[in-house]
């Protein structure tokens, strides 16, 4: 049985960027209608209970109420946690790191990423993944559902999110979204996940070794071992 997060944050909090009205509806109503009709769905489904969530959304064969609600459940609860009041600006560590090596500066990839959710055609999300791909989503469909890692930044892009304050204006409710942005980071699991990612594709051999020594330094050097890998000259120690 699915209930419903609490926020960190009231529901006047995210002001002027997104007001308590929408807040309350948002969370209160959309997020609650969500919850009610996955566990309805998942009533009539009493083998997919034992799932976890991010697993269940990422099977083709699920029925389409959990598709939907449970997917409009799980970005939801994402959402809020993206999101704090005083907040802003840049990511740190790794996350940085990684964001200035695929798209320049955060800057530039901000604009990137605001593109995409200002183009995303009718309600859908627009998501950052763990390899630093920006990809969006139609309706509640999460990157799972395409056979992608789980996002550790997504943007929803319904009119629910912004109408009673932007009106039809998506881009300025994009633009004042970034105001609130907070406690996005790489998951241990989303660096090992990039640095295999750098490895298959074979694009940056050092930036893949330095970034496996950094993290998991006895896992490197049995892999670097294992496949008789060898460290570039100029990989920073
Ligand atoms: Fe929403």
């Amino acid at each position: 049985m699915y209930t419903l997060p609490e926020l960190t944050y009231d529901y006047t909090a995210l002001g002027p960027y997104i007001s308590g009205d929408i807040m309350k509806l948002h969370h209160g109503r959309h997020h609650q209608t969500y919850i009610d009709k996955l566990n309805a769905a998942l009533d009539d489904e009493p083998e997919l209970n034992d799932i976890a969530l991010p697993e269940l959304l990422g099977r083709q064969d699920v029925p389409l109420a959990i598709r939907n609600h449970g997917g409009g459940h799980y970005n939801h609860t994402l959402f809020w946690q993206w999101m704090a009041p005083q907040s802003g600006g840049e990511p740190t560590g790794d996350l940085a790191r990684f964001i200035e090596q695929k798209y320049s500066s955060f800057q530039a990839f901000t604009d990137v990423f605001s593109s995409r959710a200002n183009n995303v055609f009718g309600s859908g999300w627009v998501w950052l993944l763990p390899d630093m791909e920006i990809i969006t989503t139609s309706n509640q469909d999460t990157p799972m559902l395409l056979g992608r890692a789980e996002p550790i930044l997504g943007l929803d892009v319904w009119e629910h999110a912004y109408y009673l304050d932007y009106k039809n204006v998506r881009a300025d409710y994009i633009k004042a979204w970034w105001e609130l942005l907070t406690g996005i980071s790489l998951k241990s699991d989303s660096v090992v996940y990039l640095c295999s990612a750098q490895l298959i594709r074979i694009v940056a051999p050092s930036a893949f070794s330095a970034c496996l020594k950094t993290k998991y330094p006895l896992l490197a050097g049995a892999l670097f071992s294992a496949l008789r890998f060898t460290e570039p000259a100029n990989m920073p120690k």
